[in-house]
């Protein structure tokens, strides 16, 4: 996820309105950011690596220049490391042609490959370069024309705005990654969320994929990627600056919920298609993964614990590779058994967490290979692996992991489905699961709707002082991560338990106090799980149950229940999710609690 941003006015722009709109999409990505705008016949283009602080201090006076026309762009790393080459703008060979892009140009390589045979000279390692060269290819002195050409070549995601310097327009397209365009009479801009545009008209138009906006000062022209004009219809929007910055949500959490959806398309772009796992960034790896790897081991801590602990459950029933799972601070002290045959995954959003840094090195000294999944590009534990895979869900402002937990979940099942292909060869019911997970995101389109119900449940329970979350096999993990997000946002004391284990003593604890969240699909399990409940209400425990649809039974066993669409078994844990993750948000809400800022907690934990 980055920010773009693009303003051409009747009136002139200065080059500070543009950083300002950009500044209100920093949220998006902040390790680089730059500026591109006409001036005296030739694109000016400044870069810096770093916060848009950095780029205010270059441009220094040119923030009152002004212009007529320009784009900008906050990146979050994908392709290609944190540098000033790197960031966006990215301009063609001639200089004249700039553009911004946000998503991921899946064929890039092969573009690439072609392009440079061309003749045409490549700067950065992005896969957004590419964009821009085959625009210059394309161009015969109209921009508009040349843009529809060069998206029929591109496979994968991008909201693009793209300047040429003979023409006095913003060309941009949307497939897959937010667009917002909008006019008043003096100008026009685009951007990747309203935030940048309500300043100056509050009636914006929301891009769908495969449509394109021609921006000229004063007014809009919309067409299909046939180059056909079409209609659309602006939406007024009520929101001042501040609710915006937020999406209109009350919290940072409640949106970071809401961009599941997105944050998860964005993270399986590139790894899965149509059932099939890709994961081209353990390519160096994959002789070891074939020829060596007799076992893996997870290292990670708090919710990427639980994302790594449903990825055992899935290796566990899927392969025959030894799994073994531990969190970090132990995991740094046990003498772990590690050697120069094992995958060690290390698992984490920030990329910082003290724990889990200290768990590789330890790792790698004891000769293991090291994978890293991490939120963010160039942070220390990826940057000391042996292969990083970055989950591009842009970043996470909440305290409470929420989208970058689903997006863990689902490069995790990637890549496992990847070793598996490497090494034992991998089944159709591993395909159907990966394409249930292409599938996701439209699911959860019909999760977050439950909102409605799961706050009704959140007024039942916000008073309670303990709450023990439930679940067998995959339910299992997800109990713990309920528990988790409960107790820290919430402050209830909140534990997660194997249903199984109840009666080895949990079950001592349970009365009309202690309520029992319990996570009961329809699986292989349920009828075990059915048990563990009517044990629980026999102790006169209320119970709250996530269950699939049509699960009348239901109604007997507990107090009250959600029902969640039905899926494969391995997929409930990305289902069910959202369903937690609102139910302590409205508690901690309930509570009058600020869900983003969690006392005692940080984001990133950098010491021990
Ligand atoms: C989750 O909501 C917490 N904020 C916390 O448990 C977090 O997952 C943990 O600190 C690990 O962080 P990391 O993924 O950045 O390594």
């Amino acid at each position: 996820m980055c920010g773009i941003v693009g303003l051409v006015g009747k009136k002139e722009v200065k080059v500070k309105d543009i950083v300002n709109g950009l500044q209100k999409l920093e949220y998006r990505g902040y390790d680089s950011a730059g500026i591109a705008f006409s001036q005296n016949n030739h694109v000016e283009l400044i870069k810096t690596t770093g916060k848009i602080a950095n780029l205010r201090e270059e441009l220094n006076n040119e923030m009152e220049k002004e212009i007529k026309i320009g784009i900008a762009h906050t990146r979050w790393a994908t392709h290609g490391g944190v540098t000033e080459l790197n960031a966006h703008p990215h301009t063609d060979c001639t200089g004249k042609i700039a553009l911004v892009h946000n998503g991921i140009i899946e064929n890039f390589q092969e573009l690439r490959k072609e392009l440079i045979e061309k003749g045409h000279n490549f700067k950065s390692e992005t896969d957004t370069e590419v964009i821009a060269h085959l625009v210059e290819e394309y161009y015969e002195g109209d921009l508009f024309k040349a843009v529809l050409k060069t998206i029929k070549r591109l496979d994968g995601a991008y909201a693009i705005g793209v300047i040429h310097i003979d023409e006095k327009k913003i060309v941009s397209v949307r497939k897959g990654s937010p667009l917002v365009v909008a006019y008043n009479e003096d100008y026009a801009l685009l951007a990747s969320d309203i935030t940048p545009i309500i300043k100056y008209t509050k009636d914006v138009y929301f891009m769908n994929d495969n449509e394109m906006a021609v921006l000229e000062p004063g007014e809009i022209e919309f067409y299909n990627i046939n180059g056909e004009k079409i209609e659309k219809k602006s939406v007024h929007i009520d929101w001042d600056e501040q609710a915006a910055e937020k999406g209109g949500y009350d919290h940072f959490m409640l949106k970071e919920i809401n961009e599941q959806p997105e944050a998860l398309k964005s993270a399986i772009t590139g790894r899965i298609k149509n059932g099939e796992p890709i994961i081209s960034e353990i390519d160096n790896l994959k002789e070891f993964i074939k020829n060596e790897l007799k076992k893996i081991f997870i290292v990670a801590c708090g919710t990427s614990y639980h994302a790594g602990l449903t990825f055992k459950y899935f290796m566990n029933r899927y392969s025959k590779i030894n799994v073994d799972i531990e969190v970090a601070s132990e995991f740094r002290y046990m003498n772990p058994h590690v050697d120069k045959n094992t995958l060690v995954l290390a698992i984490s959003q920030s990329g910082e967490t003290i724990d889990t840094l200290e768990g590789i090195r330890i790792a790698k000294e004891k000769g293991a290979k090291v994978i890293t999944i991490s939120n963010v590009y160039g942070s220390t534990i990826p940057r000391e692996s042996h292969g990083a895979i970055y989950m591009n869900t842009g970043p996470e402002i909440g305290v409470a992991a929420t989208k970058t937990y689903t997006a863990q979940i689902g490069i995790l099942y990637a890549l496992g489905a990847k070793i598996i292909e490497l090494t034992e060869g991998i089944n159709e019911e591993i395909k159907e699961i990966l394409k249930g997970i292409e599938k996701m995101p439209e699911i959860y389109k019909e999760v977050l709707k439950l909102n409605e119900k799961i706050k009704e449940l959140a007024r039942e329970y916000a008073n309670y002082q303990h709450m023990m979350y439930i679940g067998r096999g995959f339910g299992y993990p997800t109990a713990l991560e309920g528990a988790l997000k409960l107790k820290e946002i919430s402050y209830i004391h909140a534990a997660g338990y194997q249903a199984g284990e109840l009666k080895h003593g949990p079950i001592a604890l349970l009365d009309e106090q202690f309520p029992v969240f319990a996570i009961i699909p329809r699986d292989s399990l349920y009828e075990k799980m059915k048990s563990n409940l009517m044990e629980s209400r026999a102790r006169n425990a209320n119970i709250i149950a996530i269950t699939t649809e049509k699960n009348e039974e239901i109604k007997q066993l507990t107090n009250e229940y959600i029902m969640i669409p039905e899926a494969h078994e391995a997929l409930y844990p990305l289902v069910m999710a959202p369903v937690i993750q609102l139910f302590s948000y409205n508690v901690a809400v309930l509570r009058k609690l600020d869900p983003d800022k969690p006392r005692n907690l940080a984001k990133s934990v950098t010491v021990e």
